[in-house]
């Protein structure tokens, strides 16, 4: 019989093929633009698959020597820009495939036995996630530590704290900081959280009923540094819950970097004149002369956005598939890569730039003079007097009250006028309604006493250290 040649565009699966397929559908059905950066986790995957191949007596050692040589070079030639990518061959794992027949030939071509796509490119994805988890984790760390070391030298320096955007009590700068060390470190314990799950081996699992071949997938997964192996080859191939929370820690890191960056934004402004950021992170204006706009923070506040839609679209992405494989998941990447390349890089800016701000502690003492900020000291003075909270509260809203009138804020008011609103107040009030003293007084743990937030600081030390 004679077999007649397939016209079929792509080889690795052009057996039942006559026609070659339509120009614009090879483009279309093309992922290599996305997924040649996995490129190394393939070759990983695809050496150790060799090996337990050849451990199963798939393969000989000569065919296994062979394949380890051939995906050796196509690393080399990958990393020297000397390979060549061909978007007709669909992807990175078809490209790589193919580009191994060529120099290992029949040995090649034994490669793919038992294994299909859908459980590598489940492998190869939560490699490159449990990789960029550590990534990020290094980078997050890297970010606190330059918080903890700007603390460290502000953690007794004045600074109005806000609630409402509005002056609400005076709190040191360092403590401030210390909260964006927080939110960090749930960030950093979400993704340590993430990686526990997404570290489970899927190859093994073939097309998705699992494969006939006896391989060790317990040893193939400890050399893929996988803490386990997967237990249902149909949910190990349709599954990309990892993906799904990686995306989903990277919103809220988002919403974090976000927030962060809007108050170096508000910061930095002239009206409030708290920081100054190093001209390397900011832009000029092509038509103020005067202008030195915060455009690193603002795009970093601007891309979470793009963090919380790629969330959103791998969600509603997975959301209706039936299982096992559907191609609709090689969209998958293009949220996932997104969302690394913006934490990635906002993450490195950032902890440069809270390490190149300059602070300016003056500013922030003098509007520690403003908007009656310590007037709750006053109301916890006249509570520990024994007045009822709910009390003090009322009657130091009047004497607020008097000292606008007398555009005034509440310590320039002398004794004598506070006494007419309670006899309860001594000439000691005078001294705890400073905010040196206000901030010293809020001695509770994680308090704004530079006691306490030395305390804060210590402790992030400690554990900055430990991850070490
Ligand atoms: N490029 C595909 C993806 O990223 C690889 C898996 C293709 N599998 C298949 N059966 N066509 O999802």
């Amino acid at each position: 019989m004679v077999i007649k040649k397939s016209k079929a565009t792509n080889p690795s699966w052009g057996g039942r093929f006559e026609d070659s397929v339509n120009k614009l559908a090879v483009s279309y059905t093309s992922s290599l633009d996305q997924d040649k950066r996995m490129y190394q986790e393939d070759i990983v995957g695809s050496m150790k698959y060799a090996q337990a191949l050849k451990e199963a007596r798939v393969i000989t050692a000569n065919d296994y020597s062979k394949i380890l040589k051939g995906l050796k070079t196509i690393q080399k030639e990958i990393e020297s820009g000397k390979f060549e990518w061909k978007e007709q061959l669909e992807d990175v794992h078809m490209n790589i495939e193919s580009a191994l027949q060529r120099k290992a030939g029949n040995a090649a071509k034994k490669l793919h036995t038992g294994r299909s796509r859908n459980d590598q490119v489940s492998t190869d994805l939560r490699l490159v996630v449990l990789k960029s988890i550590d990534e990020i984790s290094n980078l997050i760390s890297k970010v606190q530590g330059s918080i903890v070391a700007k603390a460290k030298k502000h953690h007794s320096d004045l600074m109005p704290g806000f609630t409402h955007l509005q002056l609400a009590q005076p709190v040191t700068f360092g403590h401030h900081l210390m909260a964006w060390y927080e939110m960090l470190n749930r960030d950093f314990s979400r993704l340590q959280d993430t990686k526990k799950r997404a570290s489970s081996m899927p190859l093994g699992s073939g097309a998705l009923s699992g494969n006939r071949y006896k391989l060790d997938r317990k040893l193939l997964a400890k050399r893929l540094s996988f803490d386990r192996i997967s237990n249902n080859s149909i949910d190990a191939v349709s599954d990309r819950d990892f993906s799904l929370e990686l995306l989903s820690t990277i919103s809220i890191l988002g919403v974090h970097l976000s927030r962060i960056n809007e108050e170096l934004i508000i910061w930095s402004s002239s009206q409030f004149n708290y920081i100054d950021l190093p001209e390397e992170f900011c832009t000029g204006s092509s038509i103020m002369p005067q202008k030195k706009n915060p455009d690193v923070s603002e795009l970093m506040r601007g891309g979470s956005a793009r963090t919380m839609s790629n969330l959103m679209g791998l969600l509603v992405l997975m959301k209706g598939l039936p299982l096992a494989y559907n191609r609709d998941m090689q969209e998958d990447k293009r949220f996932i890569f997104d969302s690394l390349d913006y934490s990635n890089s906002s993450l490195e800016l950032l902890a440069l730039m809270i390490k190149g701000m300059s602070v300016n502690t003056k500013k922030m003492k003098q509007d520690c003079e403003l908007g009656h900020i310590t007037a709750t000291e006053l109301a916890d003075y006249l509570v520990l007097k024994g007045l009822a909270f709910r009390k003090a509260h009322e009657l130091v809203g009047k004497i607020v009250a008097h000292a606008d009138k007398q555009k005034k804020q509440i310590f320039e008011l002398n004794l004598k006028e506070l006494k007419k609103y309670s006899k309860l107040i001594e000439k000691d009030a005078m001294n705890l309604i400073k905010p040196e003293e206000a901030i010293r007084n809020k001695d509770s743990i994680g308090g704004t006493s530079p006691k306490q937030v030395l305390r804060q600081i210590n402790k992030a030390k400690r554990e900055l250290s430990s991850r070490r």
